[in-house]
């Protein structure tokens, strides 16, 4: 199939590691070109240069420092975006996971910061890209966002309140954004990881093996047995799902909410 990505741009947010990495390599295959954002530059230069080999040319990656936390860092880098490649018709938002706890685990500094991380960032990007990818689907070139979430939308985690919440409220952001901006040819889906192997995935096996003793294989073993599958996933197989959402071919499918974990999610719908 051929996803019709070779006169896309993208901006791929938390792209130094993981799922935005991995959603990154797949646009770039395609070739599309594709700005990506973490907040270490470092990190970020180093997630360009692996890029580069996936690209059909090296400028089609252009790596930008930006905490999606902070909305003056995001108008930035979508200015760099546009002025290195003239147009954005792709919006890929995304970040860090937040911390785990229970109840009594948190300030409410805590959960100001989860909100700032994974539903406030969410928002913003939305926000700037906005004018470019309208101005796109003017153009009739196909305009698409895309929100990582997280299953937790779907099946709160336990122990994982600050993600089951802020998360909740990406779902009711998009769902409302959808209906806004399909009159306008812009499509807004939500995707939604389940266990999946990444840096985020580690930590947080390390993170309950710290809270309950528990070791980090067991807790490995029963992520994926209770998945349909039986397994955790691979950060190409949600690439794969993510880039076809984005993608020209995905343009009658908008406000919905994919889960890619396996059949973690037992709910019928
Ligand atoms: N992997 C899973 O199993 C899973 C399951 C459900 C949900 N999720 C969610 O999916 C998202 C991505 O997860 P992942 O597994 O890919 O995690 P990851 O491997 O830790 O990658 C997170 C990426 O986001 C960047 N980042 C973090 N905070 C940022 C900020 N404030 N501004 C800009 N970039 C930022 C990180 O780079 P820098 O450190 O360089 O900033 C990194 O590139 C997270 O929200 C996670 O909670 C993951």
């Amino acid at each position: 199939m051929n996803l019709g990505l070779s006169d896309s741009v993208a901006f791929v947010a938390g792209a130094s590691s993981g799922l935005g990495r991995a959603v990154a390599k797949e646009l770039l295959r395609e070739g599309a070109r594709v700005a990506i954002c973490s907040r270490n530059s470092e990190r970020i230069e180093d997630a360009a240069a692996h890029l580069r080999e996936f690209a059909k040319e090296p400028s089609h990656v252009l790596p930008i420092a930006c905490d999606v936390t902070d909305e003056a860092q995001i108008e930035a880098a979508l200015d760099k975006t546009i002025a290195a490649f003239g147009h954005l018709n792709l919006l890929l938002t995304n970040s860090g996971g937040p911390a785990t706890g229970m109840i009594d685990d948190f300030a409410a500094s805590d959960w100001r910061n989860a909100i700032e991380l994974n539903l406030m960032s969410t928002i913003n990007l939305t926000r700037y890209a906005l004018p470019w990818l309208r101005q796109a689907a003017g153009n009739t070139r196909h305009a698409s966002i895309l929100m990582v979430s997280s299953l937790s939308a779907k099946q709160p985690v336990p122990g994982l309140y600050l993600s089951n919440v802020s998360r909740a409220g990406v779902q009711g952001f998009a769902k409302s954004l959808s209906e806004e901006v399909g009159q306008e040819g812009i499509t807004v889906n939500t995707i939604l990881p389940g266990y999946t192997k990444t840096n985020r995935l580690s930590h947080l096996s390390e993170s309950l093996h710290a809270q309950t003793g528990e070791s980090i294989e067991s807790i490995e073993a029963g992520w994926s047995a209770n998945s349909a599958l039986k397994r955790i996933g691979t950060e190409d197989e949600f690439a794969a799902a993510a880039v076809f959402l984005l993608s020209s071919r995905a343009t009658f499918i908008t406000g919905v909410a994919l889960t890619v974990d396996g059949g973690a999610v037992k709910s019928i719908l």
